[in-house]
């Protein structure tokens, strides 16, 4: 295998699921529920890869694929607060994209190769990676094309990853019962394309208040078992 390098998630405890922190060449799929803490850890990876590597990050900056039009500024200028960064400049280091459909979507992976050539990027979220898909496709009946499209998405994002040496993050939302989600892990909306095209999925899960529960799935690489985190105002901690 290539060299890899990692990202803090700025959690302990999830870094050590991890195996360090989020990696570099891969494609890693978050997936949860509503309100799991996609959209949250997606704010402060952006944040974490602008810190140096003696704290976690890769002195980098990061690209920020926006389906839903849940970006918040403000919420990185906090988290960055938080993590000892100038706000300002912590916003600025993210080149920031809003995908108004699949296609567009698509086209802004080209554009984010462009970006990678010429800019210190260690970062490429998308988030969401399915909505767009899902509501463009929907059906049974789209269902074919929908999962050849998104297929063609990911290996575009891995690609990209893996030449530039990249670390890409995805979300997926899936609806589950909370006490169902991990004994009985239902498929996320993507479907197989996305478990065969991700390189990781991360599952987080709800708990009681801020506390969210993560595991990794399908990988031979990581520990098996939970751990978990809270969402407060400085971000995703222990
Ligand atoms: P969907 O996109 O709907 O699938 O959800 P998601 O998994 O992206 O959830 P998201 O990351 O948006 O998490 C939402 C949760 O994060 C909220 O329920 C809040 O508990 C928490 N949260 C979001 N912003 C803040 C904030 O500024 N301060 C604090 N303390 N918590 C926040
Ligand atoms: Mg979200």
């Amino acid at each position: 295998r290539k060299k890899i390098r990692r990202i803090s998630t700025g959690v302990r405890s999830l870094d050590e699921l991890l195996g360090g922190g989020i990696e570099t060449r891969a494609v890693t799929e978050v997936v949860g529920e509503f309100g799991s803490g996609k959209t949250q850890l997606c704010h402060q990876l952006a944040v974490m890869v602008q810190l140096p590597e003696e704290r976690g990050g890769l002195g980098a900056k990061a690209i920020y694929i926006d389906t839903e039009n849940t970006f918040r500024p403000e919420r990185i200028m906090q988290m960055a607060r938080a993590r000892g960064l100038d706000p300002d400049q912590a916003l600025n280091n993210i080149f920031y994209a809003r995908a108004y459909s699949s296609d567009h979507q698509m086209i802004l992976v080209e554009h984010a190769k462009s970006i990678v050539k010429q800019h210190n990027v260690a970062l490429i979220v998308v988030d969401s990676v399915i909505a767009h898909f899902r509501s463009e496709f929907p059906g049974r009946e789209n269902l074919a094309e929908r999962q050849q499209k998104l297929n063609k998405h990911v290996a575009d994002l891995l690609r990209l990853a893996d030449a530039y040496d990249v670390a890409v993050v995805i979300t997926n939302q899936v609806m589950a019962q909370p006490d169902v989600f991990f004994g009985n892990p239902l498929r996320p909306a993507g479907g197989n394309i996305l478990a065969h095209g991700a390189t990781y999925r991360l599952w987080l899960r709800k708990s009681k208040e801020n506390i969210r529960i993560a595991k990794i799935f399908d990988s031979p690489y990581h520990p098996e078992g939970e751990v978990s985190f809270r969402i407060t105002e400085e971000g995703l901690i222990d």
